[in-house]
């Protein structure tokens, strides 16, 4: 900014007095001060000017960098301003949107731009009114078009403000979102088919390899009593053509037949334990079909785990005292069956625990949860189960039990059971005097 020079001022006329001289030097100073406060003036403008040129520039910016549409109409419906996005998405200069009707802009004959108007002055304006726009090649995507009315200074209607936001972009992402979760869907039924697959597989590598042991020594045995048969078939026939004494017993010690005899009691015993085995296997096999079939139902929890623990706790000669503390109702969705059979299996295991115990006892409750879920516990006063057992109970053939007490499977099945009604089977140590307590939840459900 150049600073103006002040104006020459005329000098005082020739010959005049001192008096004409003061009302002079007045009048120079008046017009310095006028001059300086014409100054001030000026560069508090010029600072203004400046500002106000900062906001419009600052406010240019922001519309033009604002990503959705914006059409700001007068109160005749007449385009005064838009942005750049509507550009971009028309196609078309500033100069062939600006003070056309916004009807124009539209590309069918909506009667939106009428009702944008008579709403004007509405405080809820208008929204999410899907338009299409004319654009330089046609006609552009939908676009979500939001509508309020633009206040004047002094607080009156003055037009609209139209702000649109094209919404086939989010159409498309949501088709795509909606493709990749049904993908995903896919994938997961995938990973839970073929994690069902290793199971079975895991399960029939654990049969064969159990069935193997018991089959091999069976096998085994057999074939020692041919062999002794053959020897047996030899001896008798001497015996039966009464061949004398001498020859007898010369066959008899030649045919080692006092081992023979000494032998089959164990052979035969042995034969009978591996047989009780393989049994043993394919009875627990067989409770893996266990009606997991059709809807499930509505049941009595309390009555179907009483049920069970009754059972279990019957089906010993001398077991240890089972106690159940449960409420009178506990309605939930689910198989009675498979629930039935995870609290035998339970109760079994704890009276098995229990069985050299002095103080043997095995307690089990349930109740509902804080989220309306169901839970069962049985607990004994066994002698718990070691740390490093802990996370084997639950795998397919563990088993701490000896042949025909065991077989390691009623675990496996009872947390795939809990697990396929959505709940879960836990299992903790107590602390001192110390047992081990089994826990299963099963989730709340509708209509129960
Ligand atoms: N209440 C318990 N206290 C201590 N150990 C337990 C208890 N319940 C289960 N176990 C341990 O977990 C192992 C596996 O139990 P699981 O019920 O799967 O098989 P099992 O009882 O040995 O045989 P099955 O149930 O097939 O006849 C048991 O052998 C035992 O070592
Ligand atoms: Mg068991």
């Amino acid at each position: 900014m150049t600073t103006p020079q002040p104006p020459a001022f005329p000098p005082p006329p020739e010959g005049s007095d001192s008096l004409q001289d003061a009302a002079w030097i007045e009048v120079i100073r008046k017009m310095e001060e006028v001059y300086s406060d014409l100054i001030r003036h000026e560069v508090d403008l010029e600072r203004k000017n400046a500002a106000l040129e900062d906001a419009q520039q600052f406010i240019t910016s922001v519309v033009s960098s604002v990503s959705d549409v914006l059409i700001v109409c007068d109160n005749k419906g007449h385009v005064q301003q838009v942005n750049k996005a509507l550009v971009d998405l028309t196609g078309l200069p500033e100069s062939a949107l600006i003070d056309r009707p916004v009807a124009a802009l539209f590309a069918e004959d909506t009667g939106l731009p009428r009702r944008f108007c008579d709403r004007m002055g509405e405080a809820e304006g208008v929204s999410d009114v899907e338009v299409r726009l004319r654009t330089a090649s046609g006609i552009s995507d939908p676009v979500a078009i939001n509508c309020s009315t633009r206040i004047d200074a002094r607080g009156r209607p003055a037009g609209l403000v139209l702000i649109g936001r094209p919404v086939g972009e989010l159409r498309r992402a949501y088709q795509a979102l909606n493709a990749a979760h049904a993908d995903l869907k896919q994938a997961q039924q995938q990973l839970v088919q073929s994690e069902k697959m290793a199971s079975l597989g895991r399960l029939v590598a654990g049969v064969a390899h159990e069935l193997n042991n018991p089959i091999s020594f069976v096998y085994g045995n057999v074939h020692s009593m041919a062999r002794y048969r053959d020897r047996i078939v030899t001896y008798l026939a001497a015996v039966h053509d009464n061949v004398d004494i001498e020859e007898r017993e010369r066959l008899r010690k030649e045919l080692r037949i006092d081992r023979l005899l000494g032998d089959l009691g164990p052979l035969i015993d042995g034969t009978l334990e591996g047989a009780v085995r393989v049994s043993d296997i394919v009875k627990n096999l067989r409770r893996l079909s266990f009606s997991s079939q059709g809807e499930p139902e509505r049941l009595d929890l309390s009555g179907v785990v009483s049920t069970a623990a009754h059972w279990a706790a019957k089906g010993r000669v001398r077991g240890a005292p089972v106690t159940c503390d449960l409420p009178p109702d506990l309605w939930i969705m689910g198989h009675a069956g498979q629930l039935h059979q995870v609290v035998v299996n339970l109760v079994e295991n704890a009276l098995d625990a229990v069985a050299d115990r002095d103080n043997p006892s095995v307690r089990v409750a349930a109740g509902r949860d804080a989220d309306g879920g169901a839970w069962v516990a049985v607990e004994d006063t066994g002698p718990g189960i070691p740390e490093d057992h802990i996370l084997k109970v639950f795998d397919p053939f563990f088993t701490t039990k000896t042949v025909g007490q065991g077989t390691g499977l009623g675990l496996w099945i009872s947390y795939g059971i809990i697990r396929d009604h959505g709940g879960a089977l836990a299992v903790e140590s107590l602390p001192p005097p110390g047992g081990a307590r089994f826990r299963f939840t099963l989730p709340a459900s509708a209509g129960v």
